[in-house]
């Protein structure tokens, strides 16, 4: 149990703003910011100026500051930061998604070798607390499948277009605008952010550590009006829904791909910056979580759960990997989707094992059939160049 805790924070963006509110309304923490490290010279500051520097040593070295709470955009100085910070014994909580998917193992190894408190609750799914609940209330379940909306900014996009038929590229702007979009907006549209949180999710639902560059992912930048149309015809909306799956007592599942919904389902209403996350297990069964995915207050929230961890220790104990029960990330694995294209030449490589409905017309063609993942990776690079798009029906096929 830490007597207070001393802050170090790393970044004063809509985040680090966003925890500074929070932290201020909060009466009951005992934790203080000592000194936040920005970038910017030349930014006006809403708080006073010697609160800043722009030094990392000057937190890093200081050993008054027993906690780093890192809130940067940059993941390869969140990287040197966070490594850093443990190396030199201090705790550290971070809502940096990418820089904590790209070098999970390690960072749990230095953490267990450094015994810090390495905490990224806010880096997955904003103000969700869905790391601490796979980690400590299905720590022994059989977990089936996690599944959800992970990223605010392509729910946002897919909402005004679906719901006020807003166009495109105009929400997008509104969505960088309002401060959800990360600095290169392609993170959010093309679910590599969904993926990086995937990855984490998967960690601490099945224990196993997944490199991020081998998850199937197809985004929303390539959605038209015939898919929208197409959906609203049959009663659906189309959200990006990243995937992990048992497939077998040992094996797993996993991709990152829009999805059609139906309105009966939980996610059917998780609309505009909300994310929603779908936990299926053999004993809870399904169960729902619902929250804001962005913005500063949202993931402040979570950051500030982290802090409050910190105050009497806690750390992940990454239940689900030492239990050994799930072994291999397999991409061998039957998925049914709707493949909207135009020209005939970009789906020939393309390998259907059944197809159950096509349609041929003068605008836009579409199929629907299943397809096995391993032969969609094997051409996931030519895939992203094409004008087409890939929609998971989600449906149970034999
Ligand atoms: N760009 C991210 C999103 C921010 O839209 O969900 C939160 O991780």
């Amino acid at each position: 149990m830490k007597d207070k805790l001393k802050l170090g924070l790393f970044g004063y963006g809509i985040v680090g703003q966003g925890l500074h509110d929070v932290l201020n309304s909060n009466n009951g923490l005992r934790a203080e910011i000592v000194k936040i490290c920005v970038k910017d010279k030349s930014k006006k500051r809403r708080i006073p100026m010697d609160y800043f520097t722009y030094d990392k040593n000057d937190l890093l070295n200081d050993p008054k500051i027993n906690l780093i709470v890192e809130l940067i955009d940059d993941a390869d100085e969140a990287y040197s930061i966070v490594t850093t910070a443990m190396k030199h014994g201090k705790d550290v909580v971070t809502a940096n998604k990418k820089m904590v998917a790209e070098h999970l193992q390690e960072l749990v190894e230095l953490q267990e070798e450094t015994q810090t408190s390495f905490l990224y609750e806010a880096s997955t799914c904003g103000s969700i607390p869905i790391i601490r609940n796979l980690e400590e209330y299905y720590d022994n379940e059989l977990l089936y499948s996690v599944r959800g909306i992970f990223n605010g900014s392509s729910n946002f996009i897919l909402s005004k277009m679906f719901n006020d038929g807003n166009e495109y590229a105009d929400v997008l702007k509104e969505a960088q605008e309002l401060g959800f979009a990360e600095t290169d907006p392609s993170l959010d549209v093309d679910g590599i952010d969904a993926k990086y949180k995937l990855v984490i999710i998967t960690l601490h639902a099945y224990g196993l550590f997944i490199d991020p560059d081998a998850v199937f992912t197809l985004g929303i930048s390539k959605i038209s009006k015939y898919d929208i149309n197409y959906a609203r015809e049959k009663g659906f909306k189309i959200k990006l829904v990243p995937t992990v799956t048992k497939l077998n007592d040992t094996d797993i599942g996993m991709f990152v791909l829009p999805r059609f919904i139906s309105s009966g389902k939980y996610l059917y209403n998780v609309d505009y910056e909300y994310n929603g996350v779908v936990a299926e297990a053999a004993f809870s069964d399904k169960q729902f979580f619902y929250g804001k995915g962005a913005g500063g207050h949202p993931t402040g929230s979570a950051v500030l759960s982290d802090i409050s961890a910190c105050t009497y220790d806690y750390k992940y104990e990454y239940k689900k990997k030492n239990q050994h029960s799930v072994r291999r990330y397999s991409t061998d694995m039957l998925v049914e989707i709707y493949l909207r294209y135009y020209q005939k030449y970009d789906i020939e490589d393309i390998k259907f094992q059944s197809v159950s409905e096509y349609y041929y017309g003068n605008n836009h063609n579409y199929l629907i059939g299943v397809i096995n993942l391993k032969d969609l990776i094997s051409i996931q690079e030519k895939l992203k160049t094409r004008d087409i798009f890939i929609v998971n029906t989600g449906r149970k096929f034999d």
